[in-house]
């Protein structure tokens, strides 16, 4: 079986590359390298260093592909609230272009990188695939018009869909050309944060006076392994013309200052942190109830923070 990986030069879609390799798909991969790194998509995949916004290029990677996983996107919450342009044109835009593409070529098959941002401040916790959605951001409404956009294409053309709606996604994957982990820039994601912390720049707690027995905002972290899992899952469990909506995280949460104790505890030394103010747009929790993918998928997650934390401070 063949597969187009969009965005597979990006933190979770190179990971996404690299597995589906080792089980045995065949890859095509298409990503612009605008966030991404071409030294990150394994030289067994077939390669197209081109952006999704070009229908000829979607064309060409498309070529003898059975199925699609949609990691192509901007994926920054601050960035989407000062450029929403972009989120909308390649969020969106980029989307609606792949799905006329997949028609055009006759491929049938979509597992979609969709995002807990489609909630927003859930009033549900933990969050279910039918608590309410109310982005609170341009990204995480691009990723719901998308996510609408695929539905739609299920009904009208009998599209096989899974839109899979990540919490906080974390961790690495060591593989034989060295490691595959975060490397955004600028980086505003707790793990790789706390681990770069030091005395002359610490890091800082986005505050302390949340509604949360320690007072520090609580999230459900998942190891990008576990996640990817998930994805081979969704994508041999695909249905025609039905498209299924399932949240990933690993179903527990943890609080800013547990992450940071596991960090601790991981580079076996302290970690230089300071309280700050609260960050815009942060809600106190948020924890996903993963009982769907469990009944679904017939997954679990099986990674813990401390694998997650350690995986990551490897990979630095
Ligand atoms: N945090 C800090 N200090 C830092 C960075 C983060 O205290 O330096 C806190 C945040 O306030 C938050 C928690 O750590 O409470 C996690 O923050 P991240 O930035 O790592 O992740 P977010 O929960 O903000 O965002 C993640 C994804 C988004 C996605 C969102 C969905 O990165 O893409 O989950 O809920 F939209």
């Amino acid at each position: 079986m063949k597969i187009l990986v969009t965005g597979g030069a990006g933190y979770i879609g190179s990971t996404a590359v690299s597995i589906l390799l080792d089980r045995g798909f065949d890859v095509n991969v298409i990503d612009d390298c605008s966030t991404g790194y071409a030294a990150s998509v394994d030289s067994r995949a077939t390669f197209f260093q081109k952006s999704i916004l070009e229908p000829a290029a979607l064309d060409y990677a498309l070529q003898g592909c059975d199925a699609v996983m949609h990691f192509a996107a901007k994926s920054l919450v601050g960035e989407s609230v000062v450029k929403p342009e972009i989120y909308w044109e390649t969020n969106a835009y980029g989307s609606r272009l792949l799905l006329n593409a997949m028609r055009r070529n006759g491929v049938e098959k979509l597992v979609f990188s969709s995002t807990a941002a489609t909630y927003g401040d859930s009033k549900e916790n933990p969050i279910t695939e039918n608590s309410a959605t109310s982005p609170t951001n341009p990204y995480g409404a691009s990723k719901l018009a998308v996510d609408y956009m695929i539905s739609a294409q299920s009904t009208a053309y009998g599209l096989s869909a899974a839109s899979l709606r990540y919490f906080n996604v974390a961790g690495a994957l060591k593989t034989e050309n060295g490691w595959l982990a975060e490397k955004h820039n600028p980086e505003t994601h707790l793990i790789p944060n706390l681990l770069r912390s030091t005395p002359e720049s610490p890091m800082k707690i986005f505050g302390t006076d949340w509604p949360t027995p320690d007072g520090t905002c609580i999230r459900d972290y998942i190891h990008v392994v576990d996640l990817i899992e998930a994805h081979i899952k969704a994508l041999e469990n695909l249905t025609p013309g039905r498209h299924e909506i399932i949240n990933l995280g690993s179903g527990g949460g943890y609080s800013v200052k547990e992450v940071l104790a596991a960090a601790e505890k991981v580079l076996g030394r302290s970690i230089p942190a300071i309280a700050t103010d609260r960050r815009a747009g942060d809600p106190a929790v948020l924890v996903a109830d993963i009982s769907k993918a469990r009944a679904v998928l017939g997954w679990q997650p099986e990674r813990s923070l401390q694998s997650m934390v350690s995986d990551a401070w490897e990979s630095f």
